[in-house]
């Protein structure tokens, strides 16, 4: 099929890369010049494992074209995704004037019929508007159905999670458009949920945030750990292997970061505000992922006294493994809060660097070409993201090259006990006090 996306940030670009792969002709549209450019010279402006090569596979099969013009864009596909961003605003609602924007563009091209599918994260009754506006911009009689189908792809598997989704949701209200996508995921393997296009829009914002519902879940529950000298990873094999409730994000750590649950949280409680019944259980998740980030500094200040002039090496500064992207990273937060109070920071990412050195704070810190360079003549070493690559580094290379042997370990990567082995004096999250061995 033919089809376009409009937009070409994570979810457009993985999205039609994807599509591509799965035969389809597929046009991604960018109001960008640069970012289309790049794209045209077979270079990809995000680190995603696989995405990559599957771009420049499809590119060379011609499957997949980019453009700088809706018009084409309009022309082109049967059905026209948006994927374009959706930012949040100082309240907490989203700012859907890309969307609104887009919905004219295209409404102002349209000649014969065509769906029009709202890709991007929206809240509940956007699709209603999306439609109200095209039809107030297009040619008096022009066809066309309006359908949410909401992406759930993680950063750093998105492309798997797209090839090989759980499930598939399609909203919309037109049996001749609900045909088209079905036609669409014909190639994908999972199944497909059909529902009306509040109900699709409202599965986005109800999925994200009942996952960071689980980890604000754990992330309570390993305070009250270190309270009573639990084990939070060991409640949480035992709470996660029941299968109504599954281990999967019971990860208790620094809490959740990213470009999309934070977001996607604020924008989920300011809309049920709008609707008139606030949904305050989700104000409560918020509160415990902040305090949760301010416990953890507050322990690094209790074990160091005073972080003025304190070298302090961070490993990590990508929201999470896997990814380049530090968008409202807790990494990025936990290196300017040290910062902030006069520590002198080293730090380390195996793919974030560059991303990292665009940040106002990479002038006030050092950046190391290794986890042990980073670490070297170090007070303290804080783990603020989860990569595979620090929990294989030596720890006797690791207690050779610190000054004094302090780990804070904001994602519970190490083994406490081997960390207590190799003398180091060891804190992770819900894991009782410092262990600490004689
Ligand atoms: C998320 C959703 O998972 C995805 O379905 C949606 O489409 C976009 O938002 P993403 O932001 O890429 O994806 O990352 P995810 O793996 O969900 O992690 C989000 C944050 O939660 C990260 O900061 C991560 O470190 C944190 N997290 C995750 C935990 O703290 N503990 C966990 O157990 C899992």
């Amino acid at each position: 099929m033919k089809l376009t996306i409009i937009g070409s940030g994570y979810v457009g670009l993985t999205t039609g890369a994807c599509f591509a792969e799965a035969g389809h002709h597929v046009l991604c549209v960018d109001n960008d010049p640069k970012k289309v450019e790049t794209l045209l010279a077979g270079e990809i402006p995000i680190y995603e494992p696989g995405l990559e090569s599957l771009v420049k596979k499809n590119v060379a099969a011609r499957r997949l074209r980019f453009t700088t013009a809706t018009e084409e864009g309009v022309e082109h596909g049967e059905v026209l995704f948006i994927a374009v961003p959706t930012p949040p605003q100082p309240d907490g609602s989203v700012d859907l004037s890309f969307i609104e924007k887009v919905a004219r563009e295209i409404a102002v091209h349209l000649g014969s019929y065509r769906v029009i599918v709202d890709k991007s994260t929206v809240p509940v009754k956007t699709g209603e508007r999306v439609a109200s506006t095209i039809r107030r911009y297009a040619k008096p009689g022009v066809e066309f159905d309006v359908v949410s189908n909401p992406e759930f792809l993680r950063e750093g598997s998105a492309v798997e999670d797209l090839m090989k989704p759980d499930r598939i949701v399609i909203g919309g209200n037109s049996d001749r458009a609900l045909a088209l996508m079905q036609k669409i995921y014909e190639p994908f393997v999972a199944p497909v949920l059909v529902t009306d296009i509040n109900s699709a829009e409202l599965i986005k914002h109800a999925a994200n945030s009942f996952l960071a519902l689980k980890i604000s879940y754990i992330n309570a529950i390993s305070e009250i750990c270190e309270m009573s000298g639990a084990d939070v990873l060991k409640v949480a094999e035992g709470i996660g292997t029941d299968k109504r409730i599954g281990r999967a994000f019971l990860n208790a750590g620094l809490g959740y970061g990213g470009s999309c649950f934070p977001k996607d949280i604020a924008a989920f409680i300011a809309i049920s505000r709008q609707l008139g019944t606030p949904f305050t259980l989700l104000e409560e998740v918020q509160r415990i992922n902040e305090h949760q980030f301010q416990r953890f500094l507050d322990g690094i200040r209790e074990a160091l006294w005073v972080l003025k002039e304190k070298k302090l090496a961070v490993w990590g500064l990508a929201f999470k493994p896997n990814t380049d992207d530090v968008r409202s990273s807790v990494a990025i937060r936990v290196v300017e809060a040290l910062v902030a109070e006069g520590a002198e920071v080293t730090a380390y990412d195996p793919k974030a660097m560059d991303k990292a050195r665009l940040l106002p704070v990479a002038s006030k810190i050092k950046l190391a070409s290794s986890p042990l360079e980073a670490a070297t003549g170090a007070e303290a070493l804080i783990i603020a993201t989860e990569w595979a690559e620090f929990a294989s580094v030596d720890l006797s290379d690791l207690r050779e090259v610190m000054r004094t042997p302090l780990i804070f370990d904001g994602r519970n990567l190490l083994d406490p006990v081997a960390a207590a082995d190799f003398g180091f004096q060891y804190r992770g999250i819900g894991r009782g006090a410092v262990v600490e061995r004689s």
